[in-house]
């Protein structure tokens, strides 16, 4: 099939819908989806259109907050490095294997850049005595 540049919501949603039948296809972290929040995907999958429309195509259609369940989930299983690393590996081969051009590349870029903020918030909480430098570029941090 050829790539395509992400252009609608129509594209959004071919996006969020193949990554999660990877997702729940995955040995390691469909388990959390399934078993541990046991999500409702006819309202789970609207949300996420809407949180990659707003980040991608500036639809304003995301007003939630999205850090919030992962806490709780984290509470329920500890959201380990590996996990978000395999989130993100199922991410990147979606949007490869769709998706060409600029806002592809931003979805890239986009969930890089939280899924390092999510990861490293959890491993705080999970681990606080350990490693507290941020792995973000920072010059102004070198405690
Ligand atoms: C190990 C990695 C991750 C796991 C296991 C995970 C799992 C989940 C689960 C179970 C939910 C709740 C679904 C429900 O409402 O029932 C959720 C929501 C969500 N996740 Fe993740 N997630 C991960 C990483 C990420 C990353 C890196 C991003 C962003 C780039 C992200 C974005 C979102 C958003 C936007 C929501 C909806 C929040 C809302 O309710 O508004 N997730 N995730």
């Amino acid at each position: 099939m050829e790539k395509r540049e992400i252009i609608n919501r129509d594209d959004i949603k071919q996006l969020v819908d193949s990554f999660y039948d990877k997702v729940n296809a995955d040995e390691l972290i469909s388990f959390i989806f399934r078993d541990v929040a046991k999500v409702d995907w006819a309202h789970h999958l609207p949300i996420m259109y809407d949180f990659w429309e707003s980040l991608l195509l500036d639809s304003g259609s995301y007003g939630r907050n999205a850090m919030e369940p992962h806490f709780k989930l984290n509470k329920l299983v500890p959201l380990q490095p590996a996990y978000f690393d395999r989130w993100l590996q199922l991410f990147e081969a979606t949007v490869t294997e769709l998706f060409t051009g600029e806002k592809a590349n931003l979805a890239l870029t986009r969930a890089r850049s939280i899924k390092g903020i999510m990861a490293f918030k959890m491993n705080q909480i999970n681990h606080p005595d350990t490693d507290k430098s941020i792995p973000l570029v920072n010059p102004g941090n070198d405690q």
